[in-house]
């Protein structure tokens, strides 16, 4: 049973798989990149649109570890679409207040782009509406095996708790909200730890149409899910009697 309405929460952190770009081109025999170029105005969109609506974090994979084994000029065009988009968006990002991180392995990438995502994570560091994550090089087994090998090398115990502090997102909540465009059902390797109590959205649209009224319909969604964690309705009815501020 979902919250009536009047007891909607916001979702805090949303995470979104923006797939589809490719499909969204070849349906207009457009070359893939031309796709990927509209879903970086999609993105745009969508970022405002979560400032609009008070989400607290975004995060977005834009390239996976996998995304290297794609033809070479797909990725260098991905490539490219960064460079133009780290030159380009930060005046827009600074005046809606979003601050920019890169999560990924920036090892390889070229220098300009490596110079590029710092500069621009810089320039956007005191903004304070929305904490933008753009996964960019990123794996959730990367992720994990890197927090693994980092307490390894401190000599730091391995616990759920040391393992969370030592990944990449350790600077936000846990995704409440996952959404996945383009009608794929799987997780392709995005936040394996931090999804663990995620609720989980797949859309049919491709991330190029993912427009505000899709964002509403899964927000909306998540809306009415109820998020157990664990524990039974009946338990939760029971904390929500007694703290009505914290259910
Ligand atoms: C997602 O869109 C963007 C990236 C992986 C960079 P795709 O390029 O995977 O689009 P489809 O799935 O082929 O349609
Ligand atoms: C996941 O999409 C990666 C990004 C959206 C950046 P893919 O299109 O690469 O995922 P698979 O290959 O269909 O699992
Ligand atoms: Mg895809």
């Amino acid at each position: 049973m979902g919250k009536p309405a009047s007891e909607a929460v916001v979702p805090r952190h949303v995470a979104i798989v923006m797939d589809g770009n490719g499909r969204w081109a070849t349906r207009r025999f457009l070359p893939r990149v031309a796709g990927h170029k509209q879903g970086v105005e999609s993105l745009r969109r969508c970022v405002r649109a979560c400032v609009d609506r008070g989400v607290q974090v975004l995060t977005v994979f834009a390239f996976s570890s996998e995304n290297w084994n794609r033809p070479v000029e797909e990725v260098s065009g991905l490539m490219d679409l960064m460079v133009g988009a780290l030159a380009r968006e930060v005046p827009r990002l600074t005046r809606d207040g979003v601050k920019l991180h890169f999560v990924g392995e920036r090892g390889g990438l070229s220098e300009k782009i490596a110079a590029g995502l710092l500069k621009a994570e810089a320039a956007t560091a005191t903004n304070n509406r929305l904490v933008l994550n753009v996964c960019f090089n990123y794996g959730g087994r990367w992720d994990i095996a890197r927090a693994a090998a980092l307490l390894a090398t401190r000599g730091e115990a391995i616990t759920e708790a040391s393992l969370d502090a030592a990944m990449a997102l350790s600077h936000v909540p846990d995704p409440d909200l996952f959404i996945r465009t383009g009608g794929e059902q799987r997780l392709s390797n995005f936040l394996l730890w931090q999804s663990a109590y995620a609720e989980l959205f797949f859309s049919d649209k491709l991330w190029p149409e993912f427009d505000e009224a899709a964002l509403d319909d899964a927000i909306a969604a998540y809306q009415r899910r109820e998020r157990r964690f664990g524990q039974t309705s009946a338990q939760l009815a029971d904390n929500a009697r007694r703290d009505p501020q914290a259910a």
